[in-house]
């Protein structure tokens, strides 16, 4: 029986066309996009100087203490919290870093290794709660990391693989580039290939080792020569690294200096909920509403929001008046990873200023996610003295 090939009629659509010999290119999609992806990441927090304002409920302070309230790595994320503001650079210019190192295929094992880290941090202290548990992205960027921790960038469009042939060239050492092949065409150079047997071999079964016509003498290559490949390889991949960390550097500074500026320039509406109700502290029965005293209902004019702290829980409420004497309330914690959302006046939404999800004013529902699911809803009235009540 002739030995299955690409082009034997009876064996076509078992082998996939081509497929041994574009394997090599098989990683560069998933690479180009786990490098773009970091690098937009990293731009996008340096870019915004909300970020880094520990005011600002989309800031990292304020996305670590949300997701301190939920992750199971809560008392890290708490130990962390007075370091958040050098955590976000680091985040930020880490993902800068841990993109070009991809996209370029620089380092690139290290660069899989940092971004898997981050990737499973990230999925402790934000997206753990996803259900099913695939709807959280950490969990699948984690997983995309392991192929380039295990293989590297590939020798195709790959600054490590460039770094390497050009440092053997200049130890003097020949590189043979490897290529696919089929199996088949090694059988027939390998000395008359014949129905299994190998007429090269005297007629024992074909073996590419023992083959005396694949085994070519290659040049021997002296430890001087490694020696001299190491030191190169050093060489010139620490140059390499030196010069694109600069270029990340004065990136990252310029995207951060455009974004500080543009922010100045425009004052874009952010959701916000900027009266903060004082509160009673104690239950009370004036007015003839029972509950726990929040402050002046004047205090959340129609339309507008305010926050107060839910005594119980200890956790951010929001309460807004939807109309005329109707108020809602709902407990402010994000169900996607903990973050306090705001009220968005022009789009008449409540926001999470972490990751985005969109609640339902009315309802509380979740309109569009991450979160899981709507805002825990609470009860507050207004007594006939003018206060708010949480009930
Ligand atoms: S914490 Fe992620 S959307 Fe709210």
């Amino acid at each position: 029986m002739p030995p299955p090939s690409p082009s034997n009629s009876r064996f076509a659509g078992i082998l996939p066309v081509r497929a041994w010999a574009l394997s090599e290119w098989a990683l560069l999609p998933l690479r180009l996009f786990l490098g773009g992806t970091f690098v937009f990441a990293g731009l996008q927090k340096l870019a915004n100087p909300a970020f880094f304002n520990s005011k600002s409920p989309a800031s990292i302070q304020a996305q670590m203490a949300g997701a301190a309230r939920l992750s199971p790595i809560r008392s890290l994320l708490h130990a962390m919290l007075p370091h958040a503001a050098l955590i976000g650079w680091i985040i930020a210019y880490g993902e800068l870093a841990i993109g070009i190192g991809t996209l370029l295929g620089l380092k690139t094992r290290i660069a899989a290794v940092a971004g898997a880290f981050l990737s499973l941090n990230l999925f402790l202290a934000v997206s753990f709660h996803s259900s099913p548990y695939f709807t959280g992205a950490d969990i699948v960027f984690l997983f995309a990391w392991l192929p380039f921790i295990i293989a590297g960038a590939g020798s195709r469009l790959s600054a490590d693989a460039m770094i390497a042939r050009a440092a053997a060239q200049q130890a003097g050492i020949a590189s043979s580039p490897l290529v696919a092949i089929p199996f088949e065409t090694v059988q027939a150079l390998c000395g008359n290939y014949d129905q299994g047997r190998c007429k090269a071999l005297s007629n024992r079964p074909c073996s590419c080792a023992r083959c005396p016509v694949l085994h070519a003498r290659l040049p021997q290559v002296t430890p001087v020569a490694i020696k001299t490949f190491d030191r190169r390889s050093v060489v010139i991949g620490s140059t390499t690294v030196a010069v694109v960390a600069g270029a990340a550097f004065v990136t990252g500074f310029l995207t951060t200096s455009v974004g500080h500026l543009e922010a100045s320039a425009v004052s874009g509406e952010k959701p916000s909920t900027s009266t903060t109700l004082p509160g009673a502290g104690s239950n009370s029965g004036s007015g003839g509403t029972r509950g726990t005293m929040l402050g002046p209902a004047s205090s959340v004019p129609i339309g507008s929001a305010a926050t107060f702290t839910i005594p119980s829980s200890g956790d951010p409420g929001i309460v807004l008046q939807l109309s005329k004497g109707t108020f809602v309330a709902y407990d402010a914690v994000c169900p996607h990873a903990g973050c306090q959302v705001g009220y968005a006046p022009s789009a008449k939404l409540m926001v999470c200023p972490c990751h985005g999800s969109e609640f339902e004013v009315a309802t509380g529902q979740v309109i569009s996610g991450p979160a899981p699911h709507g805002l825990t809803p609470l009860t507050v009235r207004e007594s006939s003295n003018g206060n708010l009540y949480l009930q």
